[in-house]
């Protein structure tokens, strides 16, 4: 099919003979003479190339080329002008002019000025629609990662979950004992403004910490008087052992922290690595805090259900050797708030 032009020049005559001139070179064209009429034809006519004089009465070609190509930007503009200004040419290029030619109009010149900004338009309209392909390929990509993502966050809390619970009903007589610790941490530290994923590798910490005891014998864990010392020596392992299998799985890495850390003590007398003040993670300091909390306030084999005002005393108590003496009053206000409800 043959190519659209759309010819304008206010003298009629001449739209007439380039109209003929076009139409002599094989493109389907139609002139106008009435500049204000130009962009009701770019709308009906839906010509590929405009071929425009520039000195017009009403609407000058410069006006015409802005006014087309805001509103059909991919409609390839020609100029025409009996005078030769190159300075002019120059700035109706940059505001996207495809070409500047002389009067009086010569059929070679024009043909080729044509078939150039043919090409032009061509390429320009490849490129857009690459980049809309492009764009539409990575919508459609980071969606489905998107839900990838949030499909296995999904599971992944699900997961950690019931391990927690598994881990509670091994660990008799505390029911809920990680989810209770792991709430209560996480409030604290978002109090103290962790956000998003720390706070994520925090809950889960709190959630696991005391995962590593699945390799500490039932005959140590439950046993109901006092441990020896090889016993105990064994149950101080329980960090560690977690911390080897937590720190294995890539999205738990984070939480392994915890895992490890939250038998460290403030003063530096803690277990398995004897940690002091801040070489203590945030989040392990904070849970060392709530585990201590929590493990007075519910019954324990060797504990009877305290108030919460026993557990403040204790917490007071061992502010500054045990815990981080500027997070204990954070602490229990949160936590006096938190229990009451
Ligand atoms: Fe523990
Ligand atoms: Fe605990």
């Amino acid at each position: 099919m043959a190519s659209k032009i759309l010819a304008v020049d206010d003298d009629p005559h001449v739209a007439k003979f380039t109209v003929l001139l076009l139409e002599g070179l094989g493109y389907d064209a139609l002139g106008l003479s009435d500049p204000r009429q130009v962009m009701d034809a770019v709308r009906s006519f839906q010509p590929e190339v405009c071929i425009v004089d520039l000195n017009m009465p009403h609407v000058s070609g410069s006006e015409l080329l802005d006014q087309v190509k805001a509103e059909s930007p991919h409609v390839e503009v020609i100029l025409l002008t009996g005078q030769d200004d190159t300075l002019l040419a120059v700035d109706f290029m940059k505001r996207g002019a495809a070409d500047f030619l002389l009067k009086p109009i010569v059929a070679e010149q024009l043909d080729v000025a044509i078939v150039r900004a043919l090409e032009h338009r061509r390429l320009l309209l490849e490129n857009t629609a690459y980049g809309q392909r492009l764009e539409a390929l990575a919508e459609e990509r980071s969606r489905a990662l998107e839900e990838a993502l949030s499909n296995l966050g999904a599971l992944h809390e699900a997961t950690i979950e019931t391990l927690a619970q598994a881990l509670d009903m091994r660990d008799k007589g505390s029911g809920g004992h990680s989810r209770r610790v792991a709430d209560m941490t996480v409030g604290i530290a978002r109090k103290l403004g962790i956000r998003d994923g720390q706070l994520v590798q925090i809950e889960h910490g709190a959630l696991l910490h005391d995962i590593g005891k699945l390799r500490i014998p039932d005959s140590i864990l439950w046993k109901p008087s006092a441990l020896t010392p090889g016993e105990w020596a064994t149950m101080r392992r329980h960090p560690e052992y977690g911390f080897e299998f937590v720190s294995r799985i890539g999205f738990l890495r984070g939480a392994a922290d915890i895992v490890l850390s939250h038998h460290e003590r403030y003063d530096g007398l803690g277990y398995p690595r004897g940690l002091k003040g801040e070489e203590i993670s945030l989040g392990a300091r904070i849970f060392s805090m709530v585990d201590t909390v929590d493990a007075i306030l519910y019954d324990r084999p060797y504990h009877r259900a305290s108030a919460f005002p026993v557990a403040r005393e204790e917490i007071l108590r061992k502010s500054g050797t045990h815990f981080d003496p500027a997070l204990v009053p954070p602490t229990l206000e949160h936590l006096e708030s938190y229990l009451k409800r």
